[in-house]
């Protein structure tokens, strides 16, 4: 049994999802891979005297951050559409030409799994440089089995390699690949009755999500999806009311879906299905930034109906190149009008709750997994503060200190 005492920090628990639950003065204790304890120096237990002190200069102490939306998993880039865009074309425009997803869906399947691995890492290590312990991350960009699995492969190696917590979801209904043009209803059958079923049979899906949207699939399609991962006893989530309201999120939450993520074109009624249903709001305001988008997601109606906003990257080659849970926290502050400590919140305990893992991870209280960073500030909505400067101190990943160059 190894026993580390974090002195002497200021603590950020995190544990009730609202306010930043902050001891000033206070101690974790970490027995192995877990947290034993957490809360004020005056009030901890006495430990014997095996135990490695760490005296932490008061730095700030917050659990280790989660990026509970990403598709960080691809190969190539998108530069020539960023450059397309500022002249004024869309995003569903250059989507309906034959670019966007499809894009990269044409690079990722022509990479092999070592290029993507390569292609990859650097995105996932800058995540991590911040604080990250736990990812998502997507498929999406291969549209059929074999490369489906390819992605899903990849990113359960990042993560053996790094150390990062990956949690993996299939999005084989991201977007109509061409050899399916004009019959989305039989790609539906093939996501359900062959490509789903052979990823998860190879043990590589944590979570089913699905692109609900006119250039993407109907709220139809989407559940029919959504019955092929209940039959299997997986969760679901989806990606809805990004560019415009087809109800897929109340359908989602209705289905039990962990989370809906975007949600910008969101009807205030809708927010009250989302309650009901426990569904956790994932947002995403590097999309909404990149796309230049102008709607903003309902936080009112978020707020008065307590529904949990969680926040997340969207890392991806498009909508949102973001590899930084820290300019997140603070595009969602400045565009969306989030405080920092709901934002902090959204990048911890919440976002742990849209990946279903919030008993183990996303807040520092005694039993759940030794998670943990140290940032050189003095306050933690000063992490929200900075636009491209990095505080993190250091990081603790299931008890074991990270070493380079996953933080630098
Ligand atoms: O979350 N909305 C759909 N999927 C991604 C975009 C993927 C891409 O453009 O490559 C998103 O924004
Ligand atoms: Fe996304």
């Amino acid at each position: 049994m190894t026993l580390t005492i974090l002195d002497n920090v200021k603590l950020a628990a995190m544990s009730s999802g609202n306010g930043y639950d902050l001891v000033d003065d206070a101690m974790v204790i970490v027995e192995s891979s877990r947290i034993r304890w957490a809360g004020p120096r005056a009030d901890a237990p006495a430990v014997g005297g095996g135990a490695g002190r760490i005296d932490c200069d008061g730095r700030l102490l917050t659990p280790g951050l989660v990026d509970c939306h990403t598709h960080l998993v691809y190969a190539g880039n998108r530069a020539a559409e960023f450059e397309q865009r500022l002249e004024g074309a869309s995003y569903a425009e250059i989507a309906r030409a034959g670019g966007g997803i499809m894009s990269t869906v044409n690079a990722t399947r022509n990479a092999d799994d070592d290029i993507l691995f390569a292609e990859s890492l650097p995105r996932l290590a800058r995540l991590m440089s911040e604080g990250v312990t736990t990812v998502e991350i997507k498929s999406g960009y291969g549209l059929d089995a074999a490369n489906e699995i390819k992605m899903l492969r990849v990113a359960r190696k990042l993560g053996a390699y790094t150390g990062a917590r990956v949690r993996t979801t299939f999005l084989g209904a991201h977007a109509l690949p061409p050899e399916y043009a004009g019959r989305a209803d039989d790609y539906i059958d093939a996501v359900c009755n062959e490509m789903l079923p052979a990823a998860a049979d190879a043990g590589l899906v944590d979570a089913v999500d699905a692109f609900c949207e006119g250039i993407a699939f109907s709220p139809e399609q989407v559940a029919r999806v959504f019955d092929a991962a209940a039959a299997r006893g997986l969760p679901v989530k989806c990606h809805a009311e990004q560019l415009s309201d087809l109800g897929g999120a109340a359908m989602s939450a209705k289905r039990g879906a962990l989370s809906v993520d975007h949600l910008e074109y969101l009807s205030a009624d809708d927010v009250g299905v989302l309650a009901a249903h426990g569904t956790i709001a994932v947002l995403l305001p590097g999309a909404y930034y990149v796309l230049r988008e102008t709607q903003l997601p309902p936080m009112a109606a978020f707020r008065e109906h307590g529904v949990p906003m969680a926040l997340a990257s969207d890392s991806n080659p498009g909508s949102s190149p973001v590899t930084s849970l820290l300019l997140t926290m603070n595009m969602a502050c400045t565009l969306f009008r989030m405080t920092p400590a709901e934002a902090l919140a959204g990048v911890t305990i919440h976002a742990a709750r849209a990946l279903g893992l919030a008993e183990r991870i996303g807040s520092v209280e005694a039993g759940k997994s030794a998670d943990l960073v140290l940032w050189d500030v003095d306050h933690p909505a000063e992490l929200a503060v900075n636009l491209g400067l990095n505080p993190c101190a250091a990081v603790m990943a299931a008890g074991t200190w990270r070493e380079t160059p996953y933080f630098a």
